[in-house]
């Protein structure tokens, strides 16, 4: 059975709903199980049948984790060590989602795993010392970075464009951050292909979908794609904008495109292509009221 940690966030509920769909065995904690307080991870495992344990919680309020700083890092450091630290005791895998912020976006060529880490702000530095705590605490862990989440649960990129295409007469949108999308679903899909071959080849892996692009092009690319579904009813102008007309606490990394090479070696998968996944997640969400 699988214990998914963070089963009300955005992934945690896209893979649940994937547990659900192929039959996978799981059982979902969220804020009820406090993943900064070990002994409620304890009691929580001990008499449970568990085989797997995958970390989808976080702090994931990247501006709001320059002023929070405390509180990010008791979540995405402290608490991920935490779920280590059990997973060792109790002698099971996890798998932990770590982020390309981790990274001080300034390559210019898809980040390796292998690549220096330079976090520019809070949030990353707070999943990177969580990596660091993991690997501290038990062998068995695989870490997934991963970027621009989107997906049918919770605030994302895509639905929010869905939303504004509806509300708005022209939006404007950066041009000068590259990086790729990624589908919670194809992200669900990868964890469960590593749980399903019970793998033993641990380590940190770059996970994301294929291709890259900006926010603009990408919000170009969910107005087509809305539109050919019948979401919206018609485009608004999109305008391309650079990063300096948005000032932000946070300094968002300009290149954030992250190497799939050694999780696609490793375990023989296809990483679905960005602009394909985004039609998927469209059409799947097609009829539905909250789409
Ligand atoms: N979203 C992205 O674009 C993105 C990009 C790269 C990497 N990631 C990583 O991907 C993972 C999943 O992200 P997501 O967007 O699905 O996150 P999310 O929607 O914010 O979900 C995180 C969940 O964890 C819960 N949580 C927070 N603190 C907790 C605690 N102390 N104990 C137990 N549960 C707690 C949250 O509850 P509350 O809602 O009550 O706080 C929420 O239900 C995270 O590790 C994130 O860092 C995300």
């Amino acid at each position: 059975m699988i214990w998914i940690i963070g089963c009300n966030g955005m992934l945690g509920k896209e893979l649940s709903a994937l547990c659900v769909e192929k039959n996978i065995p799981f059982i979902g904690t969220d804020r009820e199980c406090d993943i900064t307080d070990i002994n409620a991870l304890r009691s929580f495992a001990v008499d449970k049948k568990i085989d797997w344990i995958v970390n989808c919680s976080a702090y994931t309020a990247v501006d709001k984790a320059e002023e929070e700083e405390e509180i990010a890092y008791k979540i995405n450091a402290i608490g991920a060590g935490n779920i280590a630290a059990v997973s060792s005791e109790i002698g099971v895998p996890m798998i932990q989602i770590s982020t390309d912020y981790v990274f001080d976006g300034k390559g210019s060529r898809p980040y390796a795993e292998t690549d220096p880490v330079n976090p520019a702000g809070a949030y990353g530095r707070t999943k990177l010392a969580g990596e660091k705590l993991i690997a501290e605490k038990t062998d068995k862990y695989f870490i997934l970075r991963t970027a621009w989440l989107y997906g049918q649960y919770g605030n994302n990129f895509v639905r929010t464009m869905i939303r504004l295409f509806k509300e708005k007469e022209s939006l404007n949108v950066v041009c000068d951050q590259k990086g790729s999308p990624t589908w919670a679903y194809d992200l669900s899909e990868m964890i469960l292909a590593i749980v399903k071959k019970n793998s033993t080849s641990y380590g940190i892996y770059h996970f994301s979908n294929e291709g890259e692009t900006t926010w603009y092009e990408f919000a170009c690319e969910i107005s087509h794609a809305a539109l050919a579904k019948g979401l919206i009813e018609k485009e608004i102008p999109i305008n391309p904008v650079t990063t300096d007309k948005y000032p932000s606490k946070v300094k968002r990394p300009e290149y954030s495109v992250l190497s799939k090479k050694k999780i696609a070696d490793i375990f023989g998968v296809t990483v679905p292509v960005w602009k394909e996944s985004l039609k998927k997640y469209i059409n799947s969400i097609c009829g539905r009221n909250d789409a």
